[in-house]
């Protein structure tokens, strides 16, 4: 929701952090900020985006080799220069930023304003650097010691990093369920919300885990504490993510770059993981435990947003394919439901960022019952990956762009390779069949590719539909799940109200919506329902809706009806979300452009949501 940055070595802070702000930007823009340590403590801080935090230094002395800095997504208080971070207590000696909630914050502020203290934002953060500035004061403690007693009275989610006027040669940051990440680099350190702040700099990292405090200095190096007081050795890795990941490198937008990398995001997702040469689909954090999987009462999906929509596809795969009941929650539901789940459940979690707060919790409620948690996760190194039993990456890179596409193909591709391994394990289809499945999968980057080349005709669609206020998209079996996904991409990024609904659920109330003004996007693309497809797509027609589908080459009937069609190749039925789902994408990321969006970086969005 929000980022972090933090610095101390020999070098400048302010152009380290600032750039670091930019790459974290994806994360919240609702404000940044920045805090530098030179012969006092300098705050400046801005509503708006990280550019206007260059705007307003651009003639000030930033100079100083400690600092931290912060872009916001606004939780507690509106987003304005008062409530933006860097936070300081009452004697300006400490600053802070935070990523999190502290849900105690009211108790705690209440006692801190019977001991003196005034507060000058609405925020909950203000509220802990007051906390930690008590305790120092009254302890006359070190910097990281009285972070660490504060923390023992918070409630609530955090990563933060601290900064003291007084002690400037030390850094400290700490997290409790949002993520923060240490660099190490030659005689520098790093604290970023993740590594892409600093990843030009160092590539080796150490993750921090839930109620560890991390603190950085020039003479001692890295030391982590938890907030019980026990040292914790760092577990250092060497990070393989390559700076260009996090660069346009020439499109427009992020969302484009990422809907273009698709064909190799599908392909790695894939690599040595599938074979049709030898007939096989091998998913290493699968045969650790392929007993419990194929014993498995149910598999119970949980995610959020487009992974919601990436499981529901899984639903249809893992029933159809391996003939194992599968059902698909919202995390946010599954975990308030009091859900009945016990030992001989799998419990499978969907997360591009592997942060997001409602999947966490799902996937720890789901632990505490005893079921098999397995990720399917991109971030590597992220809370939901470590969280789990077991899991598969996507390998999908950094998606910074906050409509996710990449990692929604990213997703169904492993979730198809899973649905493979189980049925090959459960003998639930043919050979013949397997193998075909096999060889179509690996065709599909190349299909991608393929209908990528669309694009002019598509963008030509969107400059025919962008002034409709509302859109409506149908699809049937494996396509309902991507008329959800295409739905919600137009919505999040156009701010245009759409819904996706099953093709044939139309006559039970949606088609009064039908009528010159409506743009119905159907997704037309799968063999078995196609018949009954068509005649949806007529029904549409005979009330003058109009129609964008999306048709298998060389079609006939709905491509004589329809306004506008785009046409993809074919392939084995439940292979076709991974087509069929690439023209909507970029229908909504064109539509976005020509009504002047900011597409990367959408209004009241954050790309991982990492509060409830
Ligand atoms: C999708 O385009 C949105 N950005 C959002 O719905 C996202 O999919 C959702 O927040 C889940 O995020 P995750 O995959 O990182 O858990």
């Amino acid at each position: 929701m929000c980022g972090i940055v933090g610095y101390i070595g020999s070098r400048q802070a302010d152009k380290l952090i600032i750039k670091g702000l930019e790459r974290l930007e994806y994360r919240g823009y609702d404000s940044a900020g920045i805090a530098i340590i030179n012969d006092g403590l300098s705050i400046f801080k801005k509503a708006g985006k990280v550019k206007a935090l260059r705007k307003l230094v651009a003639n000030a002395d930033t100079s100083g080799t400690v600092g931290i800095g912060h872009t916001r997504w606004a939780t507690h208080g509106e987003p304005n220069d008062i409530n933006a971070h860097p936070h300081t207590g009452n004697s300006g000696r400490l600053a802070l930023v935070h990523n999190g909630i502290i849900e105690n914050y009211g108790v705690l502020k209440s006692a801190l304003i019977a001991e003196g203290h005034t507060f000058d934002s609405e925020t909950d953060t203000e509220v802990l650097v007051h906390l930690i500035e008590q305790i120092q004061k009254d302890g006359n403690l070190a910097l990281e010691e009285a972070v660490r007693l504060a923390l023992t009275r918070v409630e609530g989610a955090y990563a933060i990093a601290v900064i003291d006027r007084d002690n400037p040669s030390v850094l400290v940051g700490a997290r409790k369920a949002s993520p923060l990440v240490v660099g190490i680099g030659e005689g520098e350190y790093f604290i970023g919300s993740d590594a892409s702040p600093f990843l030009d700099s160092t590539k080796r990292v150490v993750y921090l885990d839930d109620n560890q405090i991390a603190t950085v200095s020039l003479e001692n190096g890295l030391q982590i504490r938890n907030t019980a007081n026990e040292e914790q050795p760092p577990f250092i890795q060497e990070l393989d993510l390559q700076i260009e990941a996090l660069e346009k490198e020439g499109y427009e937008h992020f969302m484009l770059k990422e809907i273009y990398e698709q064909p190799k995001t599908i392909f790695d997702a894939m690599r040595g993981r599938i074979s049709s040469k030898e007939s096989r689909v091998t998913l290493r954090g699968l045969e650790e435990y392929a007993n419990r999987f194929v014993r498995a009462n149910r598999i119970i999906i949980v995610a959020c947003g487009t992974s919601y929509h990436s499981g529901l596809i899984g639903e249809y795969l893992i029933e159809d394919l391996a003939r194992i009941p599968v059902e698909v929650e919202y995390a946010s539901e599954f975990r308030y439901r009091n859900p009945i789940l016990s030992e001989r459940d799998i419990v499978i979690a969907l997360s591009q960022s592997g942060e997001t707060a409602d999947t966490m919790a799902a996937l720890e409620l789901a632990k505490s019952k005893g079921a098999l948690i397995y990720g399917i996760v991109n971030s590597v190194g992220s809370s939901i990956a470590r969280l789990t039993d077991a899991g598969s990456y996507i390998h999908a890179g950094p998606e910074i762009g906050v409509a996710s596409t990449k990692a929604f193909t990213g997703q169904v591709t492993v979730l198809t390779l899973l649905a493979l391994s189980l049925a090959r394990k459960l003998s639930t289809i043919s050979n013949t069949y397997f193998q075909t499945l096999v060889r179509e999968l690996e065709l599909i980057p190349a299909m991608v590719e393929e209908i990528l080349q669309e694009n002019d005709h598509i963008k030509y669609i969107a400059k025919e539909v962008k002034d409709h206020r509302n859109a409506l998209y149908l699809g049937r079996g494996y396509n309902y799940p991507v008329a959800l996904e295409g739905a919600l991409k137009l919505k999040e990024i156009s701010y245009v109200h759409a819904e996706g609904y099953p093709a044939a659920e139309m006559k039970h109330g949606p088609i009064a919506l039908i009528d010159e003004n409506m743009p119905v996007y159907v997704t037309a693309t799968n063999p078995s329902a196609y018949d009954k497809i068509v005649s949806n797509v007529q029904e549409v027609v005979a009330r003058k809706g109009r129609v964008i589908a999306i048709v298998n080459k060389g079609e006939q009937a709905i491509a004589k009806i329809a306004d506008h069609v785009i046409e993809i190749p074919s392939t084995e039925e439940p292979l076709t979300p991974l087509l069929s789902v690439i023209p909507l994408q970029l229908l909504s990321y064109h539509i976005a452009v020509e009504l002047g969006r900011n597409v990367d970086q959408p209004r009241n969005l954050a790309k991982s949501v990492t509060v409830e």
